[in-house]
């Protein structure tokens, strides 16, 4: 077992290679109670905390690290720019609302959450209960100029995207000042996304991998039973293992105190075995998928470039 490495990003920042991942579910109820183990993970050895203001957590986030007694400087907290608010309000004023909601003056990640730009009707109904796109909106190209200005102003150590392609990353970097830091794609054994992967590390882009686990449909995967064997650990720890072997950070979300312990603590994975998981591709999505539609919030995938 190894203790958990950071990562550095193109800013020189080191960021924990292992976060936990800040989704609480779609109710009031279930956000508020994600303090308790929020708090759990802190003091277990989490130093990362991937949130969203579109999760309805940043406030959770706070109140956590508040009653952990975890030094807010140790602790790495990455938030999201809803894709709602370009158009709305600038990116400066997204970002205080998120600093206000995690009692905090700066962020040391701040993401673009997604490409595209959606109307939200009702900031306080479920979450994207219904969603119409403003193809008329400003572009993520003029939205990362403020993401630019947020981070010249400090409120955030270290600005970068997430849900991109390459095909998007292309069309931003023809115009940002600021390489993005990093890009947070859904990401697992069955989505490898080794063109994406080898593109961003060509500009110097460290992504991150959501739904990193791959849930119950790879963490079953007859190839990672049989690696949990070999190394005596749970299929998650295997799959975490080979992200961080890549040079991949990962947020798996988990409530639970001892899955969270496992989570951190990653064996090392033998190259050849490294290679049989990176074999599993198969270019599968299970986190964002195309609704009925042919869409993801509005986007084809030919405009995500899926
Ligand atoms: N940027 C984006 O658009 C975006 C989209 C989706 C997610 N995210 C971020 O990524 C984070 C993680 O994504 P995710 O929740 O989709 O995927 P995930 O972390 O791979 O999966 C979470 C699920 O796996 C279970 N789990 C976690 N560790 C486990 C273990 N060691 N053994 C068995 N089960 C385990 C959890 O259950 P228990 O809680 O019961 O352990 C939960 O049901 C989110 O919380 C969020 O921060 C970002």
């Amino acid at each position: 077992m190894s203790s958990v490495p950071k990562f550095k990003l193109n800013t020189g920042a080191l960021i924990p290679s292992v976060g936990l991942g800040g989704w609480g579910g779609l109710t009031k109820e279930e956000r508020a109670a994600t303090v308790p183990w929020f708090v759990t993970a802190l003091k277990s050895g989490y130093r990362h905390i991937d949130t969203a203001w579109a999760y309805g957590t940043e406030k959770y986030v706070g109140e956590a690290i508040r009653q952990s007694g975890v030094p807010r400087e140790e602790i790495w907290i990455t938030t999201k720019l809803p894709w709602h608010h370009p158009g709305l309000r600038t990116a400066e004023q997204s970002i205080d609302e998120s600093l206000k909601n995690l009692g905090t003056d700066y962020v040391d990640l701040y993401l673009l959450h997604w490409p595209q730009v959606i109307d939200w009707p009702d900031e306080d109904s479920e979450f994207l209960a219904e969603i119409k796109t403003r193809n008329s909106s400003p572009t993520f190209n003029e939205t990362w100029v403020g993401l630019e200005e947020v981070y010249a102003k400090g409120k955030a150590k270290n600005i970068g995207v997430s849900n991109f392609s390459v095909q998007n990353l292309e069309k931003l970097l023809a115009t940002a000042k600021i390489v993005p830091a990093v890009n947070q794609v859904e990401l697992h054994p069955y989505l490898a996304q080794e063109e994406l992967k080898a593109y961003c590390d060509s500009k110097g882009i460290v992504l991150t991998a959501y739904t990193p686990t791959g849930y119950n449909t790879v963490r079953s995967d007859p190839l990672i039973v049989e690696l949990t064997r070999k190394y005596n650990v749970t299929p998650a720890q295997i799959i975490l293992a080979w992200h961080n072997s890549r040079g991949v950070v990962v947020v798996p979300k988990s409530s639970d105190a001892q899955r969270q312990r496992d989570n951190l603590n990653l064996p090392n994975v033998a190259p050849e075995d490294l290679k049989r998981i990176s074999a599993l591709d198969r270019n599968e999505r299970l986190c964002n998928k195309a609704d009925p539609d042919g869409k993801v919030y509005g986007w084809t995938y030919e405009q995500l470039g899926w």
